[in-house]
């Protein structure tokens, strides 16, 4: 395992060693063991578009490690590669860092990187997609449910890139995904048919009715309706998605186990209301939290 750009890229056996890496790091750091196996190195990160839980989670995996972590953020999506090529930047960035973290607008400027860095490159949010995202995910998906083969995740919303990421951690792990939205927004057909292709078969189900869409959930995952980047749409948005939100009678119609998540941030009374979010069953904040520990696990391993 070099770079993390996809989980389709990934691969089922890399998937599987970073998911019990992370819940190993998981159970040493809650039993209080230190570790250092990133002691002397530095991940360097770039960021496009905001972030709370990525770029706390990213550096303080890093600190836990024993390493370090230098961020550059953009106050405009093309400063960093109007001044520079991203050719160049990614020579250099190799001579300097250990491990680099990019989130980009656009994918294709991840996918450049990666060619011209002689480090590991994780995507941690592009246009395309967020497996690190997905990873966390699917760690917590693990803990609720146990195995993970024949699940249900009912995803409502927009065909974005968190989405396309739960497509690919689906295949992977014999997971069904039933997706819920307005028809102008579902997953690519050409991106499904590439993630069956790639894992050989897949169990995806597309239902517009959220109801029927959620009989049979292990999970129900939403996202929000306008990513970043997306805003100018989001009114529009708003009304089409509206019959999707994941809200107290959604959660009455699904099984009694079935557990709520949501990457965050959420915006409260559009795609998911207080009363799930806060409610008993959420694991949106277990999720969260899983995000450093994923983090913590994808170091550990690109540095043995
Ligand atoms: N879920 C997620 O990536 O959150 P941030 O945008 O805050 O990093
Ligand atoms: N789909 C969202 C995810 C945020 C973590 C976005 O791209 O803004």
């Amino acid at each position: 395992m070099k770079d993390i750009l996809s989980l389709i890229e990934l691969g089922r056996e890399s998937f599987e060693r970073v998911i019990a890496e992370s819940a190993l790091l998981k159970a040493r750091r809650k039993a209080g063991i230190q570790e250092d196996c990133c002691r002397g190195k530095t991940l360097g990160m770039y960021f496009e578009k905001p972030s709370l839980r990525t770029r706390v989670s990213l550096e303080t995996a890093m600190n836990s490690l024993g390493g370090s972590a230098v961020c550059l953020e953009a106050d405009s999506p093309n400063r960093f590669w109007a001044r520079e090529s991203v050719r160049d930047q990614a020579r250099v960035m190799s001579r300097f860092v250990d491990f680099v973290a990019m989130r980009t607008f656009s994918h294709a400027v991840i996918e450049e990187f990666s060619r011209e860095s002689s480090v590991p490159i994780i995507n941690v949010l592009s246009d395309h997609s967020h497996p690190t995202q997905v990873i966390a995910d699917f760690l917590t998906f693990g803990e609720y449910c146990g195995k993970l083969e024949g699940k249900t995740l009912a995803y409502f919303g927009d065909g974005n890139n968190v989405a396309r990421s739960l497509l690919a951690a689906a295949a992977l792990t014999g997971v069904r995904l039933v997706w819920s939205g307005p028809p102008g927004y579902r997953l690519e057909p050409s991106y499904v048919g590439t993630v069956r292709k790639v894992a050989g078969k897949i169990d995806f189900v597309e239902e517009p009715d959220p109801f029927k869409a959620v009989a049979r959930a292990d999970v129900i995952y939403t996202d929000v309706w306008a990513s970043m980047g997306q805003e100018a749409d989001a009114a529009r948005r708003e009304k089409e998605f509206m019959p999707y939100q994941v809200n107290g009678r959604l959660l009455a119609a699904a099984p009694g186990e079935a557990v709520v998540m949501h990457c965050l941030p959420a915006h409260r009374g559009s795609e998911i209301t207080d009363e799930v979010l806060d409610g008993g069953r959420s694991a949106v904040y277990d999720q969260a939290e899983n995000r450093m520990h994923v983090y913590r696990g994808i170091f550990s391993l690109l540095s043995q």
